[in-house]
């Protein structure tokens, strides 16, 4: 009979090591099987994946593009069949297919993991759960209960209680319908101070969760609501679950609107308000607008496509998000200088990712809300209808009665025309910008082929200098030593044996990946290994930096020039250890043994064993 809790430690190291830890960036907190993850990579073609996303070119054993997690327009983002692996030297993005979906698609690794498994019929084994892992999973799933709990609070006082007479006139001034009002969970806050923090006290939510929502501040007797008096903007994610609030004062006031601060359920960069309703529509194209007001009003006239940033500038996460469900943004924003700049810093965020941009001003009105009210929805959808694309915006923008207008319109659209990559619909949209500015189209094409070039070179530059600030970034020579040592290993099973035998894994730095790594390794005996194993190995965030320099590590032809360089690592390795040891030993007999040991280091050597 086995006796849990009495497991032999060893046992339960070697089935950990064969463990991946398949934890996300989303946290999906996923163990799956080594074993697993291998046979859905091994059945997935990695170029036909990535091709989705980005255009691949073909050079000797390696594809070419442009990086897809950084703006760019020389193909520095490779993709390595042999090794199932993918690199930009530009950003340093870079992983197996796992985390290329996980990044591109702003999911958790496990949930990629999922997705591929699923297109390569590789079933799923039920998976386990980390302890820490488990905790996290239990504490996210009460925050986000007790945020519909507040949520549903809310509601119930703007609908029954007496107190909240003045918001509901003040909605229905608005024109907000009982059945909207429902859709979007409308609330109200009530004007005590502690009103929603002792209801969910009594419900047995932690005093410190309250806080950490954001929804209280304060503590005892002293635990204040955060929102009092106001009209409450419950904020969903996609899925619909509650993250955030926003809640406006009744009538005039200061500040307008209040808003729930970034908390560990909500990042306001990474969500677009209404999102969890627009997703759903049957348009391909998706309304931006600046205020919940707006997203509220267009969806009650119809126009279940409405979405509004929370209160920042457009993100690249957020186009992202929308490139999710759609294939052109109308952005509406305010017709003022704020709103048109808005909308001129979005419009290139938008088109990086993919998307198809046009810009609605609506006239004659401060803000979508009120034209529609004021105008119906037919007459906003023939606005929508005649939005401009941005060549038109830009020119509708400036001054084009003035030489310095046109010139600033001609900047701007030299600029755009750049990043352009196809030949064809480059030179399209180059005469039809010459045509309207009335200029000739060579002489255009002429400059943006000199911008081409000298932005090409100007990013190659720059990439070739933050790839050497990188390496020189916070990495100490024994960090290289250990990069270089570990690319050898990943390549050459056959020198896995030797180096275990002479390097304690203690002996490697204890900053994330290198031990896991190691461990790894040593635990494949002479078992083939690709880069595009190593990623999951640690989810940190710096670990992952490594990992990519592990996979891009070039290493020599020569097998034994490569033995060479694993030996001269490893003796580099081991003399930092050593010497570290040495500072703090008391012991004179361990003094003796360590400096005999570091002396051993001269003459040692590793041989491949096959
Ligand atoms: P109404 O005046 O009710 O029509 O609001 P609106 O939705 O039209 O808002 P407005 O155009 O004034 O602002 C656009 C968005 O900016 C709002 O939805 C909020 O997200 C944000 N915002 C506006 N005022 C404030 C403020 O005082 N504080 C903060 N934090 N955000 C604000
Ligand atoms: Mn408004």
């Amino acid at each position: 009979m086995s006796v849990p809790g009495r497991e032999q430690p060893f046992a339960r190291r070697a089935r950990e090591a064969k463990r991946h830890l398949s934890e996300g960036k989303g946290g999906s907190g996923l163990y799956y099987p080594d074993d697993v993850l291998r046979e859905v990579r091994e059945r997935t073609d990695i170029v036909s994946v990535i091709s989705r996303y980005v255009t691949l070119t073909r050079k000797g054993r390696n594809y070419f593009g442009l990086c897809p997690f950084h703006g760019e327009k020389t193909a520095s983002f490779s993709v390595n069949p042999g090794e199932q692996f993918y690199h930009c030297f530009g950003c340093g993005a870079g992983g197996n297919v796992f985390t290329f979906l996980q990044n591109i698609e702003n999911i958790s690794f496990g949930e990629a993991v999922q997705k591929l498994a699923e297109e390569a019929h590789v079933a799923l084994p039920q998976v386990e759960l980390s302890p820490r892992e488990k905790e996290r999973r239990e504490r996210r799933q009460k925050m986000q209960e007790a945020n519909r709990e507040a949520a549903l609070f809310y509601y119930t006082q703007l609908v029954k209680s007496p107190y909240a007479e003045e918001a509901r006139r003040y909605l229905e001034g608005r024109q907000v319908t009982t059945e909207y009002l429902k859709k979007f969970g409308l609330g109200y806050a009530p004007i005590a101070r502690s009103a929603l923090c002792g209801y969910l006290l009594k419900k047995g939510y932690p005093e410190e969760m309250l806080r950490a929502l954001n929804l209280a501040s304060g503590e005892g007797s002293k635990l204040y609501d955060r929102f009092f008096n106001r009209v409450m903007f419950p904020i969903f994610d996609p899925q619909g679950k509650v993250i955030a609030f926003g809640g406006r004062v009744i009538g005039k006031g200061e500040p307008k609107y209040l808003n729930s601060s970034d908390t560990e359920l909500f990042n306001k960069r990474k969500n677009l308000y209404a999102m969890n309703l627009a997703k759903k529509t049957r348009r391909k194209q998706a309304l931006v607008v600046e205020g919940y007001m707006d997203v509220f009003s267009l969806h009650q006239a119809g126009f279940d496509n409405a979405v509004a940033s929370l209160g920042t500038a457009l993100t690249t996460d957020q186009a992202l998000l929308l490139k999710r469900y759609f294939e052109e943004v109308c952005l509406i924003y305010d017709s003022d200088t704020a709103g048109t700049n808005a909308a001129k810093r979005a419009i290139p965020i938008l088109e990086q990712a993919g998307l198809r941009v046009r810009v609605l001003r609506v006239p004659g009105a401060k803000d979508p809300d009120e034209y529609v009210r004021a105008n119906g929805a037919e007459a906003f959808e023939e606005q929508i209808e005649h939005a401009l694309d941005p060549v038109e915006f830009e020119m509708a923008v400036s001054n084009m009665s003035t030489v310095d207008g046109r010139v600033e319109v001609l900047d701007a659209m030299r600029e755009r025309l750049s990043h352009i990559e196809n030949d064809a619909e480059r030179e399209l949209h180059i005469r039809d910008v010459a045509d309207r500015l009335k200029i000739s189209p060579q002489t255009l094409a002429k400059e943006v082929d000199e911008l081409r070039r000298t932005a090409g070179m100007r990013e190659y530059e720059e990439a070739k200098a933050q790839v050497v600030r990188r390496r020189g970034k916070g990495r100490s020579a024994v960090e290289n030593a250990c990069i270089e040592l570990l690319a050898c290993l990943v390549h050459v099973p056959g020198l896995r044996k030797a180096v275990a035998e002479s390097l304690p894994e203690e002996e490697l730095p204890e900053a994330p990946p290198y031990r896991e790594v190691y461990r790894y390794l040593l635990a494949q005996g002479s078992r083939v290994v690709l880069a595009a194993d190593l990623f999951g190995l640690s989810d940190e965030e710096e670990a992952q930096e490594r990992l990519v320099a592990i996979g891009a590590q070039a290493l020599p032809e020569e097998p034994a020039e490569i033995v060479k360089m694993a030996a001269e690592n490893l003796r580099m390795i081991r003399q930092v250890a050593i010497d570290e040891k040495l500072r703090s030993v008391a012991d004179v007999e361990e003094m003796q043994r360590l400096i005999a040991a570091k002396k051993a280091l001269e003459t040692q050597s590793i041989q491949i064993q096959s």
